[in-house]
């Protein structure tokens, strides 16, 4: 698997940035016990990591712009390149001591998304996707899974909780699905989520209410593995409207149908 300069330099940032998350998780076991929690520690280890990675993404190329979840976005003076990074995507599992968080960084060109790695620190999974190049686990080639109907998948799903999403939307969303599908899963990073579409191991997911930097670079690694995407309006505006529908052709057309059935009348 042969990786260009542009994409090097994206791991490079996710694996340095990883191991900060790394130590820090490990810290983070050690908190769990104490009254205060490990709250703002894991702020500062978000922060930090977001740091690393843009040091590092911006001296390697210094006129493109920085979109990350933590702070002011950088306008580069390059128009046409921007980077998308959610440094710790998953942060309530992190904070939880669950091991299932990632690193997100992806390059966007004239508006598209054109590179993109995530990173799991915990598992030393690394998943990365170039356009037109395919998406890798590791050193493995990713194809996404070929199950044609919903009864045999498992689906992924973000859920709302407090003050947060439309619940009694999603209640209606998870109705209509679970009652056609194998397995239902919600892993708490929505990064993690479009990887392990990419990889098979989930047949499909969906979720609203997501930003730019939770998608960007799952979404390349859904396309490059063979799947589709779409939001809820049947566009591909995605990282605009926040909502995301995906898996293999036969089960993104399937989900997308059943996702946004109508509220049953009494
Ligand atoms: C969150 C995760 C989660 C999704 C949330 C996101 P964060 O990102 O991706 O799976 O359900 O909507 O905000 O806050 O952990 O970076
Ligand atoms: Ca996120
Ligand atoms: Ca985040």
């Amino acid at each position: 698997m042969a990786r260009s300069a542009l994409l090097n330099v994206m791991v490079q940032a996710a694996l340095k940035a990883g191991k900060s998350l790394s130590r820090d998780f490990g810290e983070v076991q050690n908190l769990q016990v104490s009254v205060k929690g490990p709250g703002d520690f894991v702020s500062q280890a978000d922060l930090k990591a977001q740091k690393i990675i843009r040091d590092e993404l911006l001296k390697a190329r210094p006129t493109y712009g920085f979109l990350g979840e933590e702070g002011e976005e950088i306008k580069g003076t390059d128009g046409a390149h921007r980077w998308i990074v959610d440094p710790l995507d998953g942060t309530t599992n992190f904070l939880h001591g669950i091991p299932m968080f990632a690193v997100s960084v992806a390059l966007e060109r004239n508006g598209e998304i054109v590179a993109g790695v995530v990173f799991n620190p915990a598992t030393d999974e690394l998943y990365t996707a170039e356009r037109g190049g395919g998406a890798f686990l590791n050193d493995r080639r990713l194809r996404v899974a070929s199950r044609r109907v919903l009864s045999d998948s498992v689906i992924g799903c973000g859920v709302p909780h407090l003050g947060r999403g439309n619940h009694g939307k999603f209640l209606v969303e998870l109705r209509h699905v679970m009652g056609e599908v194998a397995g239902m899963r919600r892993l708490g990073s929505a990064a993690l989520d479009l990887a392990y579409v990419a990889a098979g191991r989930f047949d499909g997911f969906w979720e609203t209410d997501l930003s730019a930097w939770d998608m960007a670079a799952g979404i390349l690694l859904v396309r490059e593995a063979g799947g589709f995407s779409s939001d809820f309006h049947g566009g591909t505006d995605m990282l605009v409207t926040g909502s995301i529908i995906c898996g293999n052709e036969h089960i993104q057309k399937a989900l997308a149908e059943v996702v946004k059935r109508p509220i049953p009348s009494k």
